[in-house]
């Protein structure tokens, strides 16, 4: 038995519970002489209607068939639950699956994704970013299409530093500074908000002061995550709660839609979020709308700032009875002319390369341009199989760090351990 079956199961298997009902009852999928095909994703930040409105044009454009599509919980970790179940149980209760950047090695490792190689002609893997590229590629072979790509960025209130002289920061000693000088003087403001509840997107945060101090997690085939870097990385980030209190102590529960909301009704200096928030933000009766700063998330001195590339990829579920008709539709969502509109409309940004070279993007979002530097130097989480074993060892203990349950020391001497374990039993 693999390590990962072996695993798995004791893991997750507990929280899979209320998602098992769901895969049992088979849909019905012809109806009259339409093929409809089953499109599972995570809820859309914003107004929903323009997706529906794209979903739309694919149907008028590809007669006879037919597309449900099926919103799933926001948080990447209950879509992972969801799926586990539903492909281990072989379910073909849907036929194209989004999927966060850090499951296509372990989906495709388990034999639960179709090859998806024959969709990307010679020559086109460079048309995409090489980060999600390399995601999706497992053993040689490609087993989803990049949809939309994320990295994370600091948000800050333009019209505030500009108040106060202040330039965005470049250091975070700097973010501290200038936080701790505004809400000095404007108490009804918080500082700066990130996400920190224990989930994956908390491991996204750390990861940045890790990297952005020159520390990491698995450097070739070594565990590096018990350094003297990530130690005083992840202490900053307490200290950000505890002893600068700039920021607020509710992130350590925040997920990424609260603090956009926040930062969004304008309660917030600055803010880490992934790039969707800013279509938000931009909108006709927004509170923040044109007073909304992106900069690179900031850096130790000396070092330079980082990003966690995210984003997400569609593939097709090993087990669906519509090929042929799911694979239209992802040739058609990672299109140029639909990656467009989503960026334009939604605000979630394209994985091909030469839409940040599209006018029209250009005009409506002139920050574009400068995202696509991001893009290319944003850094994966660990490419494994078992990223999903690796994150569920960080989540607990990063946590615990933030909440003072732990030293850093001890949280990070816990980490390693437990990944040097994981990996070396994969190995
Ligand atoms: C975003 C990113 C995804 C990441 C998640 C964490 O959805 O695209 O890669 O895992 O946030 O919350």
């Amino acid at each position: 038995m693999s390590l990962q079956r072996h695993l798995l199961p004791v893991l997750i298997l507990p929280l899979f519970l209320p998602f098992i009902s769901g895969c049992i009852q088979e849909k019905g999928r012809q109806e009259g002489k339409e093929t409809v095909i089953i499109f599972k994703h995570g809820k859309i930040a914003g107004d929903p209607e323009p997706f529906r409105q794209l979903l739309d044009r694919f149907e008028k454009e590809n007669p006879g068939i037919k597309v449900n599509d099926e919103t799933l919980p926001a948080s990447t970790d209950e879509q992972h639950q969801f799926y586990a179940i539903n492909l281990e149980g072989r379910s073909s209760d849907f036929d194209v699956l989004s999927m966060d950047v850090i499951w296509v090695p372990e989906f495709a490792r388990a034999g639960w994704l179709m090859d998806l190689g024959h969709l990307i002609q010679e020559g086109e893997r460079d048309e995409f970013f090489p980060g999600p590229m390399h995601a999706v590629t497992y053993n040689e072979k490609i087993y989803a299409i990049p949809w939309y790509i994320d990295a994370g960025l600091l948000y800050y209130r333009k019209d505030i530093l500009d108040k106060y002289g202040f330039l965005p920061p470049k250091i975070w000693d700097e973010l501290v500074h200038q936080a701790k000088t505004i809400t000095k003087n404007e108490s009804d403001l918080y500082g700066f908000i990130w996400q920190g509840k224990q989930y994956e997107g908390l491991v996204c945060n750390v990861l940045e002061y890790f990297w952005s101090n020159g520390g990491d997690v698995i450097r070739g085939r070594e565990i590096v995550v018990n350094s003297i870097e990530n130690v005083t990385a992840l202490r900053l980030m307490r200290d950000l709660i505890v002893t600068y209190a700039v920021t607020p102590p509710l992130v350590t529960t925040a997920i990424e839609e609260p603090t956009r909301h926040i930062f969004g009704n304008g309660r917030a200096i600055f803010m880490r979020n992934w790039p969707y928030a800013w279509n938000i933000f931009e909108r006709e009766g927004s509170p923040v709308k044109g007073k909304v700063g992106i900069s690179t998330l900031p850096s130790f001195p000396g070092k330079e700032s980082a990003s966690t590339l995210g984003g997400w990829q569609l593939g097709i579920n090993r087990y669906s009875r519509h090929p042929d008709a799911a694979e239209r539709l992802i040739r058609f969502l990672t299109s140029y002319e639909a990656q467009k509109t989503f960026a334009l409309t939604i605000g979630y940004k394209p994985t091909r390369k030469s839409l940040y070279r599209d006018r029209d993007l250009m005009k409506e979002q002139p920050f574009i341009t400068g995202l696509y530097d991001v893009f290319m130097k944003a850094r994966p989480r660990p490419v494994t199989p078992y990223y999903m074993m690796v994150t569920q060892v960080m989540q607990p203990e990063f946590s615990a760090a933030l909440s003072g349950i732990k030293t850093p020391e001890e949280a990070l001497s816990s980490v390693q351990r437990q990944i040097e374990h994981i990996m070396g039993v994969a190995r």
